[in-house]
């Protein structure tokens, strides 16, 4: 048997259809940057997280980057953020002239520890940023606490958690502003690169919305310099119509993840993911801890199985971050985590054969390297 990684083509097939006949009108209408699909997309995915403004963008990196900017952060500020992310969540924060601030994450959950936080902030820190890692919110509530208490701001990096909660609340509505991705392969994907930003505060939505469009507010007349950071329609008529089946297809994503703890729970040389209380975990990832993870990786591969691994080397370990001094040591859950980390086959058409099989194999493989 053969299990991908992740499986696109099979929504998109159920999905081409509806999508044809909108790319068609879009097609002829030549309406492809902006425009009445992107908006609709806006108002569809700030209702969709209970916020009062979307901002889209061309990508998640950006939606960090413009949103940060939105925020007045810059040189000579410091944010934030666990080392334990996609290389994005830093990158965006070098981009805007501040540097990050890497600290460790909490062993159970694999998002910013808050403890950490607090210990790393001092007079130049302007921000934080919380990483919704694999599916599951940062603990929000201490992290905004700390934030206020210290007069910081929070933007919630969200590339991973369309619709999941934490107490009651959406992904991208807790801090001050939250990026999403759109990148094919999340949750909820495009068909190329795209992005958003969401909040509650009208002055950031609306500074994103000028930055993303070379500093316009109206066309020609420039408030400041910005950037080429806009969606385009056929992004929005993809997402929207995907945006219907998310709720659904989180709820597959969880159906997945209960079957793979069912049976992968029962050994104890096999760490499967724990949801915080409070948290509804929409499963972007579904990560266990092995020893010997490499070799897993290796024989679930020649058995027809695609797996990842999120992410092998953190980032404060990074040749790109030599110049901020990070040695080994540092921080060391995210080390130990980096380690033995193995990502399964996760997406919401996995069939319940195929997570036997997968199951089967680990165990297999985990009983025999004893
Ligand atoms: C945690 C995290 N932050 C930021 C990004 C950046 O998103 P994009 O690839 O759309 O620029 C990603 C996506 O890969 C991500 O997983």
């Amino acid at each position: 048997m053969q299990v991908p990684f992740l499986d696109l083509q099979t929504p998109h097939r159920e999905l081409w259809p509806e999508i044809r006949d909108e790319f068609e009108k879009a097609f002829y209408s030549a309406a492809f940057v902006g425009g009445p699909q992107v908006s609709a997309f806006e108002d569809e995915f700030a209702a969709f997280c209970k916020v009062a403004g979307c901002a889209s963008v061309n990508s998640g990196t950006d939606a960090i980057r413009l949103a940060l900017m939105a925020m007045g952060i810059g040189a000579g500020d410091e944010v934030i953020c666990p080392a334990h992310t996609f290389i994005a969540t830093s990158e965006a924060i070098s981009q805007t002239g501040a540097k990050p601030v890497f600290v460790d994450i909490d062993p159970v959950t694999y998002t910013v520890d808050p403890a950490c936080v607090a210990k790393a902030i001092n007079s130049r820190t302007r921000a934080v940023i919380p990483v919704h890692l694999y599916g599951q919110c940062a603990d929000m509530d201490v992290l905004l606490e700390i934030a206020n208490k210290h007069n910081l701001l929070v933007l919630e990096d969200a590339c991973q958690a369309h619709g999941a909660s934490y107490k009651g609340r959406l992904a991208g509505s807790m801090g001050h502003a939250a990026a999403f991705s759109f990148y094919p392969g999340k949750n909820l994907g495009a068909c190329g690169e795209a992005g958003a930003v969401t909040s509650n505060d009208p002055q950031i939505i609306r500074k994103v919305k000028m930055l993303r469009d070379h500093g316009q507010s109206q066309k020609y007349y420039h408030d400041t310099e910005g950037y080429n950071a806009r969606m385009d329609a056929l992004q929005a008529i993809v997402l929207r119509a995907k945006l219907k089946h998310l709720a659904a297809w989180n709820e597959g994503r969880r159906r997945c993840a209960q079957l793979y703890d069912q049976r992968l729970g029962t050994s104890p040389r096999i760490t499967i993911p724990r949801v915080a209380p409070g948290n509804v975990h929409v499963y972007h990832l579904y990560v266990i801890l092995v020893e010997n993870r490499d070799a897993l990786q290796h024989e679930l591969a020649r058995h027809g199985i695609g797996t990842g691994l999120h992410y092998p080397l953190p980032l404060h370990l990074q040749k790109a971050y030599n110049h901020l001094g990070y040695k080994e040591g540092d921080l060391p859950v995210t080390e130990r985590v980096a380690r033995s980390l193995l990502s399964l086959p996760m997406f919401p058409h996995l069939t319940e054969d195929q997570i036997a099989y997968v199951c089967d194999k680990i165990l297999s493989a985990v009983e025999a390297q004893r």
